[in-house]
């Protein structure tokens, strides 16, 4: 049996892809390799959200060389992010010939295609599509898990932050029809499955152009009407979209997890300014207040960039503020780096190295403190856990998440999908550890 091999680089836009590469080469009669050395095709799903992000994969294609050459026969196959931007699909084509397929964002669905144009061609094939308003709804979804699942309710975005690569690589939003979003959530709950993500780069959007009376608010109720599902998920939500009508679906909805990743970026208004992303440090300062307001147990997760062009010690200072007052229960922090073709890429830079280094380490030493006094609230506490499987950590134990998504190692006799009660003992910044209670 003809088998393949995917990794995948970046997001959960880009996990859920890959499902669909899965997916299809499913239907084409391939099945999962073992491990990355004995596939007969390797498939790498690339990210281009920053520098490192490409660098990486370059790192990478080097060590597929090698095993290129002890299997020849094996298929390379690149796809993603990476190669909706032109330049680097120049450079593969220049210099890493031993590439067999190269494809883009926009035509996942025609890989299969692509892939028997290889084998029964003899030259290498590349196909990028620039944009489509087109939404690929027939192709079949390898879920990693049983239990849990992404579902994507919107692709690409609108919304051209100056330092963001996203709307060039993944093109102008759209919005699935609710009615396929609901089928899939339905068909997916009639396999057992009993958590979902819903994924958008702006979720709060979701419904924009469609042609029916719909938004994320009225999809959240709908999705919780659904038997079997008892965990929603979604991210990512953009701060200038969150409505009072969505933080009442929030509110309302018994399925819904008590949960928001609201990207934050910087707290600085003139930095904000320049980022383009429509919204003061006061408005989201606001926002928070609202939230906790009506949902006084709710997490909050968000994205922070540091060192973005112009940025001073004073901007700095007002991002530690928002860090301080909100008290997020985790944090992506990031260095700034410049993406080819955005906006901000063009601008002057001149932070130094030492700087970038001082602000992100006090940034990260800020946020692990409260993450630190956050975790300890939990000892003593019962969670309620869905059972992912063993902990990759510590393989004695079990791990799960709880339905403000903190991450819970536990002793323990559930089985991947089991819902359970788990009594926490112990807290470290980024995990809980407890016991199930029978
Ligand atoms: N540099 C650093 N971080 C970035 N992000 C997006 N683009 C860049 C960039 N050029 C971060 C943002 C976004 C997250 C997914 O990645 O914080 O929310
Ligand atoms: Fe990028 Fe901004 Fe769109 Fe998020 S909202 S994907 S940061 S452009």
């Amino acid at each position: 049996m003809q088998t393949y091999y995917i990794v995948t680089m970046g997001c959960q836009m880009n996990e859920n892809d890959s499902e669909k590469i899965a997916g299809m080469l499913e239907m084409e009669g391939y099945t999962k390799a073992a491990n990355i050395e004995n596939t007969d095709i390797l498939v790498i799903n690339t990210c281009s959200i920053r520098e490192n992000a490409n660098n990486r994969f370059f790192g990478n294609l080097g060590s597929f060389k090698t095993i290129k050459k002890e299997k020849p026969d094996m298929i390379l196959a690149v796809c993603g992010c990476m190669m909706q931007q032109e330049e680097i699909v120049d450079i593969i084509r220049n210099k890493y010939r031993y590439v067999d397929i190269i494809f883009g964002t926009h035509n996942l669905y025609k890989f299969p295609q692509l892939l028997n144009e290889r084998i029964n061609g003899k030259k290498p094939v590349y196909e990028i599509i620039k944009d489509t308003s087109v939404i690929h709804e027939e192709i079949p979804i390898k879920h990693e898990y049983n239990h849990k699942a992404y579902v994507s309710i919107t692709f690409g975005c609108d919304n051209f932050c100056t330092y963001c690569i996203v709307p060039y690589t993944r093109g102008r939003e759209k919005s699935r029809t609710s009615e396929n979003i609901l089928n899939e959530v339905k068909s997916l709950a009639n396999k057992g499955c009993k958590e979902i993500m819903l994924l958008g780069q702006n979720v709060n959007s979701y419904g924009k152009g469609l042609n029916e009376d719909i938004d994320f608010s009225k999809l959240l109720r709908r999705l919780n009407e659904i038997d079997g599902i008892q965990r929603i998920r979604f991210m990512t939500s953009h701060p200038k979209d969150l409505s009072d009508k969505m933080i009442d679906a929030i509110e309302e909805c018994d399925k819904v997890c008590k949960n928001i990743h609201l990207p934050l970026q910087s707290g600085s208004n003139s930095i904000l300014k320049a980022m383009n992303r429509k919204y003061t440090k006061e408005h989201y300062l606001s926002l928070i207040d609202k939230l906790r307001d009506k949902i006084p147990d709710i997490t909050i997760s968000t994205d922070i960039i540091v060192g973005f062009p112009s940025e001073t010690e004073e901007d700095f200072m007002h991002t530690l503020d928002v860090v301080e007052k909100v008290k997020y229960d985790s944090a992506f922090t990031f260095i700034y780096s410049p993406r080819n073709g955005t906006i901000a890429a063009k601008m002057p830079y001149e932070i130094s190295e030492s700087t970038l280094k001082d602000r992100f380490d006090r940034l990260i030493k800020l946020q692990h403190g409260i993450m630190a006094d956050l975790s300890e609230k939990y000892v003593g506490t019962v969670q309620e856990v869905l059972t992912d499987g063993f902990s990759k950590t510590d393989k004695n134990m079990l791990c799960g998440r709880t339905r403000s998504n903190k991450l819970v190692n536990f002793l323990g006799n559930s089985r991947e999908g089991d819902i359970v009660n788990v009594l926490i003992n112990n807290a470290t910044p980024f995990h809980l550890k407890g016991e199930m209670l029978k």
